[in-house]
This record gives structure tokens, C-alpha cells and sequence, in this order.
């Protein structure tokens, strides 16, 4: 195992949703999947319960067939009100959503040619659990992203596939009852490891202090 040099902090402001510099080339070996899966494991969950579940994609067929899915989807969301590349009148916020947009844009197109995707879910013994334990895989799979990074690898957090979620369910063999779906990631080693913080509010912005 060897991680890139950076410290705790240089790791949480430079783990980006990366697209256009995924390197669908370049083979991901299982164990580097299972060491991010292991780092995610260390996340919390109620009750100390761990309910997440990560299926891994390998299979070329399944990957283009979710790719494919995530393609549909994403072409309705391009022509949906909520698109981030609608312009808003605002040049500075345009210019940097026109800069997401586009490279969402290619990750609709290239979803599947990922050498490797991740679906993390909650598992529970029927739909309801399964939903409600949503707080169990959400911290983890930012764990595995956050290890992903560490290990050269980009991730990108993705769930509007969701709308097409049991279509997923049936292409993976997946229980759509017990088995909710949340996070759809393109894994694959980045192009070059060098990412920078992104512009966000000053904290001041964000905080109440009461
Ligand atoms: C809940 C959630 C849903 C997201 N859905 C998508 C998505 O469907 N497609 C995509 O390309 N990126 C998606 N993203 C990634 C965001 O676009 C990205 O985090 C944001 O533009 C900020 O970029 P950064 O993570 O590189 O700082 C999503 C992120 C979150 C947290």
C-alpha cells in the first residue's frame, strides 16, 4: 500500500468529484478496493450495526449497462431546471457552475468506461430499515472516498441513477427490497495526483453561533 504524502488536511479540502481526469486505463487492483472498503468500515453506525454494503462493478457488460442508465438519466437532468450549467445571471457563480457542468457532462458520457464503479447501500430486512439506515452509508462511503484519494484514486459521488434505481437492482442481481441504493462512484487512478481545495464559503457564512 502506498499513499500519497499529504496530511489530514490537504486530504479533506483536495478529494474532488473527479471526471475528466478518471484514467479508464489503467487497471484497479481488488486489494486497493478492499483497503478503501476497510477504511470505510471504521465510520460510525447506529447501534455499532454495520449495515453498509459496497458492490463492487467489475464486470464489463454490467458497467456499460449502469453506464448506459446513468446516461438516460443524466440527459434528463441536463434539460431539467436544476441543471448546475443553467446560467444564473451571477458571471462569477456561471463561470465556475459552467466548469461543473462540464465535467458532469463528460461523466454522463463515461460512466461506464470506469474500470471499476462502486454502488454503496444499506442493507435492512425490508425497504423502510434499508432507507432509514442511510446514515450508516453515507459517512462510510465518504470514508472510501477519502482513502480512494489517499491511494491515487478518484471517486465522484453520484446518485441520480437512482430514479432508475431498480433497473440497477435487476442488472446487478441486487434485492431491490432489502438493498437501498444511495452512492454511485466511478473508481479509477486520476490523471496526474496533484488536486487543489475548492472555493466555499467562509465559515462565518455557514455558521449560527447562538
Ligand atoms: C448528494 C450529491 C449528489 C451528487 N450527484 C452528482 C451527480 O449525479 N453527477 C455528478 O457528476 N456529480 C454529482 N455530485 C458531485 C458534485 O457535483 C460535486 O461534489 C460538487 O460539484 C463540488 O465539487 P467537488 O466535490 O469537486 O468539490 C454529487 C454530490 C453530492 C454530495
Amino acid at each position: 500500500m502506498t499513499l500519497l504524502d499529504l496530511d489530514p488536511d490537504q486530504l479533506l479540502s483536495t478529494t474532488r468529484a473527479v471526471r475528466k481526469r478518471l484514467d479508464f486505463t489503467r487497471p484497479v487492483p481488488d486489494d486497493t478496493i478492499r483497503e478503501c472498503v476497510a477504511m470505510a468500515l471504521q465510520a460510525p453506525s447506529g447501534s455499532n450495526n454495520v449495515t453498509m454494503r459496497f458492490v463492487v462493478v467489475r464486470d464489463e457488460a454490467k458497467r456499460r449497462a449502469v453506464g448506459d442508465i446513468y446516461r438516460e438519466v443524466y440527459a434528463g437532468y441536463k434539460a431539467s431546471p436544476g441543471y448546475a450549467g443553467k446560467p444564473t445571471g451571477d458571471d462569477a457563480r456561471d463561470a465556475v457552475q459552467r466548469r461543473v457542468a462540464s465535467s458532469a457532462d463528460y461523466l454522463g458520457e463515461h460512466m461506464g468506461d470506469a474500470p471499476v464503479l462502486v454502488l454503496a447501500c444499506n442493507e435492512g430486512p425490508n425497504r423502510q430499515w434499508a432507507v432509514a439506515g442511510m446514515g450508516n452509508v453515507i459517512p462510510a462511503t465518504w470514508s472510501f472516498m477519502l482513502a480512494a484519494r489517499a491511494r491515487g484514486l478518484g471517486t465522484a459521488w453520484t446518485s441520480m441513477h437512482l430514479a432508475r434505481e431498480r433497473d440497477v437492482a435487476e442488472i446487478l442481481g441486487l434485492d431491490y427490497e432489502t438493498l437501498a441504493q444511495a452512492v454511485l462512484t466511478p473508481v479509477a487512478y486520476t490523471k496526474g495526483t496533484d488536486f487543489r481545495p475548492a472555493g466555499r464559503p467562509a465559515p462565518d457564512e455557514i455558521i449560527r453561533w447562538v
